[in-house]
């Protein structure tokens, strides 16, 4: 007789039978098992739950109009104790066997929903200021160049004096150097590597040294207080301003496109001696002047010149055996340049919408 059948019979009928209450309990309850085992996710065990417990169908609101209402008098007790244990106990299985069903399910296989959409991932990209970085190197570890970092924190001798600025030299309040603790700053500029270097290795010395420089600056469109510099210097015993002239050209023709020009006007910088800085033809109008360039058809990306004797010294060299050059210059002004970016904040904002473009 089937679970639905027996629900649906008169009780008196059952007990005619001889199914007293506690074997019934005991049938239904192996029938309702039975079912349970079969149960492997949520949406079953609510099923189950529906055919045995529902308010309206369940199997056991049936055997209160069969059971209970139907009973003699002095039943109703015996039966009511019997719907209610069931009850309970069923409830308290089948939310069992949702438990275990969910949580196997969570182990096994996910209950993937192949038609809907896929979550948007946002990926990382490389940095336009570590593009224009690995661009600049492309082209200086074929020259024989070596890659170098030094400390971000550094000593007044280093940032300043080894490298020739008068104790009382102006550069120290022009340069806005934040200055920490004890005498220690934050270096204003790569400059200060090419002391570390020398102090450490002997000639010949071919460097590329690079890293995060900081001014204390007002951010807007073109200054940021922390930006990026390259320094890239030589020492030998017989380097000239013909050495520096021709590597700094192939390097702008090289970055900027074969058709660049390099303009050297002659400048001042306390480490070196002469000392220029090198204008090229602008790389968005290609000379012919824009709102960019100021109409003038150049722009003015870095500083160089001669290592200047004193620095050499300073750095234990002898200046009679020795001649360097060197040159240093923006990597994110390099890279706004290139990338056409016309805010240097952009940068530093972290906008991956941003970033996106230059991959
Ligand atoms: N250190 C300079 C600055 O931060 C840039 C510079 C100019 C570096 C001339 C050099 C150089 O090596 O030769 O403004």
């Amino acid at each position: 007789m089937s679970i639905e059948h027996k629900t649906g019979r008169l009780i008196s009928e059952l007990i005619g039978t001889g199914e007293v209450p506690e074997q019934l309990y005991a049938e239904l309850r192996a029938a309702f098992e039975r079912e349970c085992s079969a149960v492997s996710n949520p949406q079953q065990g609510q099923a189950l739950r529906d055919r045995w417990l529902g308010r309206r169908s369940g199997l056991l609101s049936a055997t209160n109009e069969h059971w209970l209402q139907a009973a003699p008098r002095e039943l109703k007790p015996v039966i009511g104790k019997l719907q209610n244990l069931l009850r309970r106990d069923l409830d308290a299985a089948v939310k069992a066997a949702v438990g275990a069903a969910g949580r196997e399910q969570a182990q096994g296989e996910p209950d993937l929903d192949t038609t809907l959409p896929a979550p948007e991932r946002t990926p990382g990209a490389v940095h336009p200021v570590r593009l224009a970085l690995e661009e600049v190197l492309d082209i200086f570890r074929p020259l024989g160049y070596s890659v170098a970092e030094g400390p971000e924190i550094e000593t007044f001798f280093y940032n300043f004096e080894a490298l020739n600025f008068p104790p009382d030299h102006p550069a120290v309040d022009e340069m806005d150097t934040l200055f920490l603790e004890d005498g220690a700053l934050l270096r204003t500029h790569t400059s200060p590597c090419q002391i570390r270097i020398m102090e450490s290795h002997s000639p010949p010395l071919r460097y590329v040294v690079h890293g995060k420089v900081y001014r204390n600056d007002t951010p807007d469109a073109t200054h940021s207080p922390m930006f990026h510099q390259l320094e890239m210097f030589a020492v030998d015993a017989s380097i000239t301003f013909g050495d520096l002239k021709g590597t700094l050209e192939h390097f702008v023709r090289c970055f900027f496109g074969p058709h660049t020009k390099a303009r050297f006007r002659p400048s001042f910088f306390p480490f070196t001696e002469p000392s220029a800085e090198v204008d090229i033809t602008c790389p968005f109008c290609t000379g012919s002047g824009c709102r960019i360039c100021k109409q003038t058809g150049f722009i003015e990306v870095l500083g160089c010149g001669m290592i200047d004797p004193n620095v050499l010294r300073n750095a234990g060299l002898d200046p009679q055996r020795y001649q360097g050059f060197a040159a240093g210059f923006g990597l994110d002004r390099f890279a706004m340049l290139k990338y056409s970016i016309d805010d240097i904040l952009l940068m530093y904002q972290g906008d991956s919408r941003f970033l996106r473009q230059f991959r």
